[in-house]
């Protein structure tokens, strides 16, 4: 049983659990993308897999306020009694040039992270009595981790929205530390909205989830192609003896075990990596983030609401 939403259920760590999760008895399944083929070829899979014919397609770009608005449309047509678990997992690692998505952010911090807080933020009404949020985040927001990508560098929110624009630096490394950066968020949020749920007295647990290093996923999709061969051919052989280096197999089980409740936790806000629960790190509790983070992303969502309402009442 459950309802379950997976952004970015096309591929890599989504699709393999959607492929889980929809073998589930009873589960009803939403997986999301930007492309309806690909998205409605994928169910098509997952149905003939598990037999379950409760799975959907909703298109949805995370780069675009609209599609967001569009797509609680389209999940109110469905009709379902509420959501169990929603999984914020699409993500992109974007190194070149900078791009901004269609309301200007810049397109890491815009698609990582402000198209799931206001996804999170229109789907909370439709969550059920002790539901789930996951925001699937990483390792390499956490300094002590030493995973080869640069630190996060998280000085305001609004700068990581509208960054100065130079035409010379190095895009590798600033691509790179906008995706740790974007994934700081991602826990910087999660904190923020149990704080919100505390204070309104809902139930629904909200956690973040690393899912340790998944190599052969669409992630590393912007690299130049030598990379990419690397990351598809080389890097998997290192899933069989490195901790913290899974298929997305490996990491979809654990992350239906959390969403499952089943791994001896009974409150499961959070931050979990594959191997269970651990701490963030220490930039990750800071509140004053926290809060700036929380209050930039809620004004522009206003903003962008209020837009629209004015408009539609021209
Ligand atoms: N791979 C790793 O080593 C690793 C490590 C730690 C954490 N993670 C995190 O795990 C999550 C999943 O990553 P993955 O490795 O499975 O990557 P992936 O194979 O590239 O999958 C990313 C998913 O996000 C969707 N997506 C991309 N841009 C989007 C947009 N603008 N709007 C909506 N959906 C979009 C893609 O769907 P379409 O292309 O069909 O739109 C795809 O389904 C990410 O949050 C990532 O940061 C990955």
């Amino acid at each position: 049983m459950g309802n379950y939403i997976i952004t970015g259920g096309t591929k890599g760590l989504g699709f393999a659990t959607a492929q889980l999760l929809a073998k589930k008895k009873g589960a009803k399944l939403i997986i999301t993308g930007r492309d309806s083929k690909t998205g409605l070829a994928k169910v098509h899979q997952l149905q003939v897999q598990s037999g379950n014919t409760n799975i959907h397609f909703i298109k949805l770009d995370l780069g675009d306020f609209e599609s967001i608005s569009s797509f609680l449309g389209q999940y109110k047509r469905l009709l379902w009694d509420g959501i169990d678990a929603l999984i914020n997992n699409a993500g992109i690692q974007y190194v070149s040039p900078t791009r901004y998505t269609e309301q200007g952010y810049e397109l890491t911090f815009g698609v990582n992270h402000m198209g799931h807080f206001f996804l999170t933020d229109l789907l909370m009404p439709f969550m059920n009595i002790a539901s789930t949020i996951i925001n699937v985040a990483s390792g390499v927001h956490n300094p002590r981790l030493k995973t080869g990508i640069p630190n996060p560098v998280y000085t305001t929110a609004k700068e990581l929205a509208f960054p100065e624009f130079n035409s010379k630096k190095n895009w590798r490394k600033v691509g790179q530390t906008r995706y740790s950066t974007s994934k700081l968020c991602n826990i910087l949020h999660t904190y923020r909205l149990a704080r919100e749920f505390a204070s309104e007295g809902m139930d629904t647990s909200v956690v973040a989830f690393d899912p340790g290093m998944m190599p052969g996923t669409g992630l590393a999709d912007d690299y130049p192609a030598y990379i990419r061969w690397i990351w598809k051919n080389i890097l998997p052989i290192r899933t069989l003896f490195t901790n913290r280096i899974n298929t997305p197999r490996q990491s979809a089980g654990i992350l239906v075990k959390l969403i499952e409740g089943s791994m001896g936790i009974t409150n499961k806000t959070g931050y979990f990596y594959v191997g269970g629960e651990e701490k963030s790190s220490t930039q990750s509790y800071d509140e004053n983030l926290q809060e700036d983070l929380w209050l930039f992303s809620l004004d522009e969502v206003n903003k962008f609401r209020f837009a629209k309402h004015n408009q539609m009442t021209k």
